[in-house]
């Protein structure tokens, strides 16, 4: 069954809920199911594909872009340099899997990316970036976004001319990672600067950067009006983040993350099965144990282990 949601409707979800930003080597098809049911309501991504590699060879990517209808609303996130190569990889992508979304990368600092002038590497290179986006509006039907970085360097603000071109095309949003390239994970947000482009443009735009609690959002974000926000790497090991904005919002309890780590480690080995899905899961076992005493003195062994009972075990020591 294809229910792709209207354009309307997407952008109220996109304004006025957390969406969660795509992470690759986390945003996979169990973590996307432990987020949706444990306080996602906004939109979410699979992990994002280069429009080249998916003309390649899509069956290769299937088992990264598969999602559900329960997962909706799904972006889908292409990156590239070749305008040709991502909007016919946005028609392709359109046809068979039906997103609710296409985000085109345009923040990415990896520099073999950049270095073929996709991601971030379209900051520097504004008339590419246009053509990138002009055709793929040509190909599709589907709602189009870009998510992109607030410059290269602090102080450039070099997003505008991309978030023009995304406004004059009709594009739904621009997703904007406030810290600049240069800033690459834990560089300061720019925050003012922010604010200033904000009011340069009509399109939509969702911060990103930052938000690990509701501290955090209610610092940064919390007295900015219309302003949706893209949560990255805080919803790992908890789901719950969410829901910061909900009256009756509480942190979980220590019984409930370990619940919901063992939830994800089998989910993830059901779909990966037991070779595959474990050493994969790994990286979330920190992120769900931070914070609950003695948890370093396990974690070597959750390393080690290769069985899902034994993980399982393991896991069950730290609620005695
Ligand atoms: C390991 C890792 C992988 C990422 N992969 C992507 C990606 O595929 N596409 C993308 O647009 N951003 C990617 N990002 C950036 C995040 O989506 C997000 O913009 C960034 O982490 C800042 O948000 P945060 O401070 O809330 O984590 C990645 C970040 C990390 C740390």
């Amino acid at each position: 069954m294809i229910t792709c949601m209207n354009n309307l409707l997407l952008s109220e979800i996109i304004l006025h809920h957390f969406s969660q930003s795509p992470v690759a080597g986390y945003s996979d098809y169990p973590f996307r199911k432990i987020i949706r049911k444990y306080g996602c309501r906004g939109l979410i991504f699979t992990e994002m594909v280069s429009g080249k590699g998916y003309l390649m060879n899509p069956s290769f990517h299937e088992e990264i872009l598969h999602f559900d209808d329960s997962d909706r609303p799904v972006g889908i996130q292409i990156f590239g340099g070749d305008p040709e190569a991502i909007a016919l990889a946005a028609e392709a992508i359109e046809k068979k899997f039906h997103p609710d979304l296409i985000d085109i990368n345009m923040g990415c600092p990896a520099r073999k990316v950049t270095h073929k002038l996709g991601g971030a590497g379209l900051l520097n290179n504004p008339h590419l970036a246009e053509k990138i986006i002009r055709e793929c509006v040509k190909r599709v039907k589907t709602p189009v976004s870009i998510k992109t970085r607030i410059g290269w360097n602090y102080g450039d603000m070099l997003s505008r001319t991309l978030i023009k071109s995304a406004e004059e095309n009709g594009l739904i949003c621009v997703f904007l990672h406030l810290r600049p390239k240069t800033g690459l994970f834990s560089g300061k947000l720019e925050l003012e600067n922010f604010l200033s482009i904000k009011k340069e443009f009509k399109i939509p735009l969702i911060a990103n950067g930052g938000v690990y609690s509701k501290d955090d959002f209610l610092r940064i974000y919390g007295n900015i009006k219309d302003c949706g926000v893209m949560i990255g790497r805080g919803s790992f090991g908890n789901p719950w983040l969410f829901k910061i904005k909900e009256p009756d919002y509480s942190t979980p309890s220590i019984s409930e993350r370990l619940s919901v780590l063992k939830e994800h480690l089998c989910l993830t080995v059901n779909y990966f099965g037991e070779e595959h899905g474990i050493p994969k899961f790994r990286k979330f076992y920190k992120p769900y144990l931070t914070g609950i005493s003695n948890h370093t003195k396990f974690l070597p062994s959750l390393f080690r282990e290769k069985n899902l009972s034994d993980i399982l075990n393991i896991i069950n020591l730290f609620a005695v």
